[in-house]
């Protein structure tokens, strides 16, 4: 039986725990469950009970990417659609803190979904990364903009042109990650992060996000150059080609 809602909302007192529920896919994001986030941030956007909020994924991940298989039908128009990234830009938007509390792999979408919220908390055994180069596109849903801006151009660089994945520690080194935990203790440190920030003014809390987005949040102007470098890409015969070999991988190991 497949899961209806592939995003769990959970309300902890002034917290939403939001639980990306694929962990047979290692929690790719589909369309469905971008569909299922879209869903449940209406009610958070206008919520002025809410606190923060704290993005995980079920299991022993976080996101392993945007959905390989519906990725390699997408076109330009998907690309200019923004599908993962105008998800992510509204994640970025919300008026509270939002913490991404990561185990396992947060690579590709996954790692962009990271770099949109606030605050990343990390396990020990957690790997980070932008692979999409080897799929024969780039990191489209904001990636080029934030990632820069988060560990410097040149770390930005290295990671989006070799695809290379690095575990939390090195990650932690270049301020992809604030926080490295033990696996066993993650939701407790990242409920005590949490907790730290409920404790100060409110207010405060949501005119100091808004006044740091104002100053490295998105830009219109290169989340649209991203969008139409991927636009281009994703209609590209080296695309088809490469991720076409990585949705091969399962019939050739179960042959
Ligand atoms: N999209 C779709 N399916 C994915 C996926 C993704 N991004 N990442 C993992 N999966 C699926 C696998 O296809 C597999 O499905 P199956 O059991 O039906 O074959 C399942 O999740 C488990 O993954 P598997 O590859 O068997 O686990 P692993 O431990 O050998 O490898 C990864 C884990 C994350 C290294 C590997 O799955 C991977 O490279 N995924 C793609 C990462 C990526 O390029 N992301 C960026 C996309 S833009």
């Amino acid at each position: 039986m497949t899961n209806p809602d592939p995003v769990r909302c959970e309300r902890r007192g002034k917290v939403a725990i939001l639980t990306i529920d694929r962990p047979e896919k290692k929690n790719a994001l589909s369309l469905e469950v971008v569909r299922c986030f879209h869903n449940l941030l209406v009610d958070l956007e206008v919520d002025q009970e809410l606190g923060g909020v704290i993005l995980r994924g079920e299991g022993e991940n976080f996101v392993a990417g945007a959905d390989i298989g519906q990725l390699k039908a997408r076109d330009v128009g998907d690309a200019l659609g923004a599908i993962n990234g105008g998800l992510f830009h509204r994640i970025e938007k919300l008026p509270v803190p939002v913490i991404a509390s990561i185990d396992g792999y947060a690579l590709g979408g996954g790692c962009e979904l990271a770099l949109a919220c606030d605050l990343r908390v990390a396990t020990e055994r957690a790997i980070l990364g932008q692979p999409e180069v080897g799929l024969g596109i780039i990191p489209g849903a904001g990636a080029t903009y934030r990632l820069p801006r988060l560990v410097g151009m040149g770390r930005a660089k290295d990671l989006i042109f070799t695809g290379r994945l690095v575990p939390a520690e090195e990650a932690h080194a270049m301020g992809l990650v604030d926080r490295v935990v033990p696996a066993h203790k993650l939701e407790e440190e990242t409920s005590a992060l949490m907790e730290g920030i409920l404790k100060q003014g409110s207010t405060a809390i949501r005119l100091a996000k808004l006044a740091l987005n104002a100053q490295g949040g998105t830009s219109e102007a290169s989340l649209a150059i991203e969008a139409l470098a991927q636009g281009i890409l994703f209609e590209s015969d080296d695309k088809h080609a490469r991720m076409g070999r990585f949705l091969e991988r399962k019939k050739t190991r179960e042959s």
